[in-house]
């Protein structure tokens, strides 16, 4: 079995896309990218420019010049890539509980998505990818090699992103946790343009109880390539 070029990895949030996409990225040798990444940035300038979120025509605008460069970790830190908006550093930024509130509202906005694909599409096109977001494997990439949805229980979900966020000295409950990301689910799969489904060709994997390492082993079978080497 020849290991897939372009792997679109797609899930609901913090159903444990990026930390597998990332360690998959690494042992295959391919370029590891976030969607997630981009529709958070606009949303950042959209917020800091004070423009109105209710506003698409502006917003959208803006999805259109802003400038975001995705590049390898600077600071070791935690984070797993560098990510620039108009050349500042916002890697963190665009993680804040402000961002996550008005980010799945922003990108259900047509001409957002469409920014946002056209470029994804460029590099999918190179090869050698791990893409992980919502629309991967129905839009972005719909003929990706290999197609893997991640998937995991609300309360599950809920627990990792609670801790997540604790560990970087965020003040939060888990309840509220588990409303914002039952909120974003909603608005991510029930939304007209792309939303969040499996494709129909996607290997479904619910990492309900699994460990980290387990659902990677899973994800390099997939590929064809034993998992504990
Ligand atoms: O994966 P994430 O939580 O960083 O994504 C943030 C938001 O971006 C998510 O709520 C929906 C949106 N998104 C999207 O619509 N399409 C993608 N391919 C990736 C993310």
């Amino acid at each position: 079995m020849t290991i897939p070029n372009s792997i679109a990895i797609d899930g609901p949030a913090s159903s444990g896309k990026s930390t597998i996409g990332v360690r998959l990225a690494e042992r295959l040798g391919y370029l590891f990218f976030d969607t997630g990444i981009m529709y958070r940035a606009v949303t950042l300038a959209v917020i800091r420019k004070g423009i109105d979120i209710n506003d698409e025509d502006e917003v959208t605008r803006l999805a259109q010049i802003v400038h975001i460069d995705v590049r390898s970790p600077s600071i070791a830190d935690g984070r797993k890539e560098d990510v620039l908006l108009d050349g500042e550093d916002v890697t963190w930024a665009i993680r804040d509980p402000e961002v996550e509130k008005w980010v799945s509202k922003i990108s259900a906005y047509a001409g957002v998505r469409r920014a946002m694909t056209q470029l994804q599409r460029r590099i999918g096109k190179r090869g050698r990818v791990v893409m992980v977001g919502r629309d991967i494997g129905t839009v972005v990439m719909p003929d990706a090699d290999l197609k893997i949805y991640l998937d995991a229980s609300l309360e599950e979900r809920a627990r990792r992103r609670y801790q997540e966020l604790v560990q970087r000295g965020e003040s939060v409950t888990l309840k509220e946790v588990l409303v914002g990301l039952k909120k974003r689910d909603q608005i991510d799969s029930s939304r007209e343009i792309a939303p969040l489904k499996p494709a129909k060709d996607a290997v479904i994997l619910n990492t309900d109880g699994l460990s980290i390492e387990e659902v990677l082993k899973k994800a390099l079978e997939l590929c064809g390539v034993v998992g504990n080497e």
